[in-house]
């Protein structure tokens, strides 16, 4: 296979190329490589050449309380790879007194031939108690390198500071990492109560009760654990400037931590939550949506490097059915919103607007997410040797992001409305070709399970 005629985008720069895509992996990279006889080729003229996305936060298939998310493996990453990704981590989840070999089980059941991306695990881990070490150690013999703690939820998944801190020395003793969803659970246990009793059925009450320094406090508490016990920790969906700010000032002290924002922190703001009837519970997620002057921080993370990735988070809930499960009560409003097909397009568009360069998105979508994750050199860039997860993408093809063309499962989009110039036009997952001038040609699910290594 060979994808001729781009301009290939590179770590940290673009060059004029064809690419030789044999047995799944880049074999070549090179002007003018001639077709050998019998060879399939991919045009890729006045078009760039990026390498495969990689969303490393989704829930795909994820039981709630009253419901599970709409998108499954199949429907999700289908969606992912019709929107230039190629690779997705999803968190698989246990609950307090199972087996994490059960949760591990039950993904792969979830995932296993239903995935058209390449895929990997994160295990969330609900709980310390004696043993937890032993079932982490079992799960990275298996290929899972990098684990999930929650600061909030503790009436389910959550954990407390006392089962944290132990969790990342074990963390640190295995070389693995952290992912961690930083808000203080108990201060905002505190506010919903108090704002369910004034003011149940109003959305603004979601925000209200998950204030910016409710983020804030627990990332600057999460960082002092790891620069205390050493662990490599992410921080993920980062929505504030002063969360991004206290991560900055981490690295600079040499902590080893790193970042993840979403296009819904970086593009839509609270203005989300004034929308007339129920219309804002699209919108509900956590953490909520911010002020529109948390923005420029963000983006500016992304240009300095103090915040390393883009990931969608993509926790998907039909409108109409499950987030109206919340209606009245605006705590049983299932947390969550669609993205993974649209990360790209949105990237592409916005991230240059933002002045970020084709390579820094890359490097925020594809190179930096397989660096910490285990994945690099094999995915997440364009180079001799790594797999040829590309994509082609159309630079001057306007359109706009709308529910009715999206294929994603479920029956609305928050970037409704979107405009966006560049479109993926092919996308090729170890040098197949999955979709085809935007058009899936690929109709079997052909992702593989990466069984990652520690690296140190
Ligand atoms: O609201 C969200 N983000 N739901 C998904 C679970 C999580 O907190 O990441
Ligand atoms: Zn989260
Ligand atoms: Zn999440």
């Amino acid at each position: 296979m060979i994808v001729k005629g781009g301009t290939v985008v590179m770590e940290a720069r673009e060059k004029r190329a064809d690419i030789r895509v044999k047995d799944g992996v880049i074999v070549e990279i090179k002007e003018n490589i001639s077709l050998e006889e019998g060879e399939e080729s991919v045009d890729a003229s006045g078009c760039m050449v990026m390498p495969g996305g990689i969303d490393a936060h989704t829930h795909f298939d994820m039981p709630a309380a009253e419901c599970k998310t709409s998108d499954d493996f199949f429907s999700g990453t289908r969606a992912a790879i019709m929107g230039g990704t190629t690779t997705i981590l999803d968190f698989a989840e246990f609950q307090r007194g199972e087996r994490m070999q059960d949760g591990l089980d039950l993904w792969h059941e979830k995932a296993d031939g239903r995935s058209f991306c390449d895929f990997g695990f994160h295990m969330t881990v609900p709980e310390w108690k004696e043993g937890t070490g032993e079932q982490i150690r079992s799960m990275i013999r298996q290929g899972i390198t990098s684990f999930k703690a929650y600061t909030a939820y503790q009436d389910s998944i959550g954990v407390r500071d006392k089962e944290l801190y132990p969790m990342m020395e074990c963390i640190k003793e295995t070389g693995a990492i952290l992912c961690v969803h930083c808000e203080n659970g108990e201060v905002l246990e505190y506010l919903q109560k108090k704002y369910l009793k004034k003011n149940p059925d109003n959305i603004r009450s979601h925000p209200l009760s998950r204030p910016d320094l409710v983020e804030k406090e627990a990332v600057s508490r999460v960082i002092d654990f790891a620069e205390m016990t050493g662990a490599r920790v992410y921080i993920v969906h980062v929505s504030t400037g002063e969360a991004k700010q206290a991560i900055g000032r981490a690295k600079e002290r040499g902590v080893h931590i790193y970042g993840e924002t979403c296009p819904q922190y970086l593009l839509l703001d609270e203005s989300c939550y004034e929308l007339p009837g129920f219309d804002s519970a699209k919108y509900v997620l956590s953490p909520p949506l911010r002020k529109k002057d948390n923005q420029p921080a963000l983006w500016q993370g992304l240009r300095e490097g103090v915040l390393d990735t883009v990931s969608t988070d993509h926790c998907s809930f039909f409108y109409k059915t499950y987030k109206h499960l919340g209606k009245g009560y605006f705590t049983r409003i299932p947390n969550g919103i669609p993205g993974v097909e649209h990360r790209m397009e949105l990237m592409l568009h916005y991230g240059e607007q933002q002045g970020l360069s084709p390579w820094m998105i890359a490097r925020a979508t594809a190179e930096n997410p397989a660096r910490i994750f285990g994945l690099y050199p094999r995915k997440g860039v364009i180079g001799v040797g790594s797999d040829g997860d590309l994509m082609v993408v159309k630079t001057d093809f306007p359109h706009m992001i709308s529910a009715d063309t999206q294929n994603q499962q479920v029956d609305y989009t928050p970037y409704e409305g979107f405009w966006v110039k560049k479109k993926i036009r092919h996308v090729l997952l170890r040098g197949q070709i999955v979709v085809k001038e935007g058009k899936l040609v690929q109709e079997e699910p052909g992702g593989r399970f990466l069984k990652r290594e520690i690296s140190r």
